[in-house]
C-alpha cells in the first residue's frame, strides 16, 4: 500500500505527545504538559499556528527564528513543489551541481567583500563545527575563544564553545583548547589573544541566550585585536542572520568584517535544513589545498537540491518583500510600543535587542509589596518570574514566546519578520494585561500555580 500522508495523520491524530514520550523521550512532553503547552497543531500560516480545535496562536517564537518569512510561505512552497516535479539529479556526489553554486554566489553577494566562499551544512551547529575546523587549519593554531553565555549549537565541537554549564554538564571532556572570555570585555579578550596561539574568536553579534549585547566600541576593538594577533573573527549569525536584527547580517550594525560567518535557520524558508559557513578564499584554500584534499571537509547532504532551492527561494522572497527593511521598521514599531510598558510596570526593567530580536528583561520591583511577591516567585526557582509571563501569554492570549535562557528573567521575542502592526498591538496589549495582573494581586500567581498543578495532575493520570 503506497504511503499516504493524509491517512497517516488521520490515523494518529492527537497522539503526538504519547508517541514522543514513548519513542523519542518522555521529558519534553512532561515539561510541556506541566506548563499546559501541550497542543496538537495542525496548520501554520504566516505569523499564526492553528490547533485541532481551530484555535489560533500568534507565533512570537518562529521556530527559534526559522520562520523569518512566516509559515507556509507560498513562494517557497511553490519553489519546492517545482523542484520535486523537475526530477533534478540530486546528490550525484561525483559532480558539481548547479544550484549549490548559484546559492553560494547569492550568499557571497550579500556579505562583505572579504567573504568569498561557502561551505553548506545541514544545521547551525554543523556550520560552527566547520568554522572551528577551517580556522584551525587556516591558522595552524588550535585554541578557540568563545564568550560567556554563548550558544553555538549542541554537537560536541559547538558545545565546547557553549557558555552555559547547564548544557555542558555530563558531556565532557569537550574539545581541548577552547576557553571562555567575558562578553564585551576587550581587555580580557586581548589577554587571551596575546600569546598568538588562538585560531578563532567565535561570537554571536547579539547573544541568543539572554539577548545580551556588547557596545559598538567593544566590537571595533575585538575586530582590531583579532587582526593584530592574526586570529580569525567568526561571527555566528545562525540566529541573527537574514534580517532578524534589521540588517541582512547583524555584523553590519557593528561595522565588522568577520573572517568567517555562520548562518542557518531562516535560510531554510522553514522547510529544508540548510546552513552555511562562509569565509575568504584564503581560508577555504587552506583547507582544500590540493586535489588530494578536495573533499577533506564534506557532508553527504550538504548540497541537497531541496535545501538549495529553499535557500534561493527564501532569498528571493526577502528581496521581493523587502524583508530586511520591514524587520527594521517593525522592530522600531515594537520597541516604541513596548517602551511605555517599562514606565508602567515595575517588573519590566528593560527592553533590549535589535530589530525583531527582542529581550524583555524583568527584575525586582521598587515597591515593597511587589518586591515581596517577586521574592516569593523567585524563591521557587531563579528565573521563575519570566516563566510566569510566558505561561499566561500562552494560556490567556495564545501567544507563543520563550524564556530566553535558564535562570534568567528574560523573555525572548522572535516574531516572524513579516509581522505587522496588528500582531505587534495584540502582543503589547497582552503583555500589558499579564503584567497588570502580576501587579494587582495574586491572581497571576494563582493562575500559574493552577496551570502547573493541572499539568502535573494530568500527567499523573496519563
Ligand atoms: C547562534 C547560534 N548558533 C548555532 C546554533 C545551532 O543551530 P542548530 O540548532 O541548527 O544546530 C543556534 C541555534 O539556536 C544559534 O542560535
Amino acid at each position: 500500500m503506497p504511503f499516504e500522508l493524509a491517512k497517516v495523520l488521520e490515523a494518529h491524530k492527537g497522539q503526538n505527545f504519547r508517541l514522543h514520550s514513548r519513542y523519542i523521550s518522555p521529558q519534553l512532553p512532561r515539561v510541556l504538559e506541566t506548563l499546559k503547552f501541550d497542543r496538537f497543531y495542525v496548520r501554520g500560516e504566516g505569523c499564526y499556528l492553528y490547533d485541532d480545535k481551530g484555535r489560533q496562536y500568534l507565533d512570537f517564537l518562529a521556530g527559534f527564528g526559522v520562520y523569518a518569512l512566516g509559515r507556509s510561505h507560498p513562494a517557497v512552497t511553490r519553489a519546492l513543489h517545482e523542484a520535486l516535479d523537475a526530477d533534478l539529479p540530486n546528490l550525484v556526489q561525483m559532480d558539481c551541481a548547479l544550484l549549490p553554486g548559484v546559492l553560494a554566489q547569492a550568499l557571497v553577494e550579500r556579505t562583505h567583500p572579504g567573504i568569498e566562499r561557502v561551505f553548506f551544512t545541514n544545521s547551525g551547529a554543523e556550520a560552527v563545527e566547520s568554522a572551528i575546523k577551517f580556522a584551525r587549519c587556516a591558522t595552524k593554531r588550535d585554541r578557540v575563544l568563545y564568550c560567556d553565555h554563548a550558544f553555538h549549537g549542541l554537537t560536541t565541537g559547538a558545545l565546547s564553545l557553549n557558555g552555559g554549564e547547564e548544557f555542558r554538564r555530563g558531556f565532557g571532556p569537550l574539545l581541548p583548547g577552547c576557553a571562555p572570555v567575558p562578553f564585551g570585555d576587550a581587555a580580557a579578550l586581548e589577554a587571551e589573544l596575546r600569546a598568538g596561539d588562538v585560531a578563532a574568536f567565535v561570537a554571536e553579534p547579539i547573544q541568543g541566550k539572554g539577548v545580551y549585547m556588547a557596545t559598538p566600541e567593544y566590537w571595533a576593538q575585538a575586530q582590531q585585536l583579532c587582526r593584530k594577533y592574526k586570529t580569525l573573527l567568526v561571527t555566528d549569525e545562525v540566529q541573527t542572520g537574514f534580517g532578524r536584527t534589521g540588517a541582512m547580517f547583524c555584523y553590519e550594525h557593528w561595522g565588522l568584517q568577520p573572517d568567517i560567518v555562520t548562518v542557518s535557520k531562516a535560510l531554510s524558508g522553514g522547510y529544508v535544513p540548510v546552513g552555511a559557513m562562509m569565509c575568504s578564499a584564503k581560508v577555504s584554500d587552506a583547507v582544500y589545498s590540493s586535489m588530494d584534499r578536495a573533499v577533506v571537509h564534506s557532508s553527504t547532504f550538504s548540497t541537497n537540491q531541496l535545501a538549495m532551492v529553499a535557500g534561493l527561494a527564501t532569498l528571493q522572497a526577502f528581496e521581493d518583500e523587502d524583508i530586511v527593511d520591514r524587520a527594521r521598521r517593525m522592530g522600531d514599531t515594537l520597541a516604541k510600543a513596548l517602551a511605555p510598558l517599562v514606565e508602567r510596570h515595575e517588573y519590566l526593567h528593560e527592553v533590549r535587542g535589535k530589530g525583531l530580536m527582542v529581550g524583555l528583561v524583568f527584575g525586582e520591583p521598587a515597591s515593597a509589596s511587589l518586591r515581596r511577591r517577586w521574592k516569593a516567585v523567585e524563591a521557587m526557582r531563579t528565573g521563575m518570574f519570566s516563566q510566569m509571563v510566558v505561561v499566561p501569554l500562552f494560556q490567556r492570549h495564545r501567544i507563543l514566546t520563550q524564556v530566553a535562557a535558564d535562570n534568567v528573567n528574560v523573555v525572548k521575542l522572535l516574531p516572524p519578520l513579516i509581522v505587522g502592526e496588528e500582531q505587534v498591538d495584540y502582543f503589547v496589549d497582552a503583555l500589558d494585561d499579564v503584567l497588570s495582573s502580576a501587579e494587582k494581586g495574586n491572581d497571576l500567581l494563582f493562575e500559574f500555580g493552577t496551570t502547573l498543578a493541572k499539568g502535573t495532575f494530568r500527567r499523573a493520570l496519563s
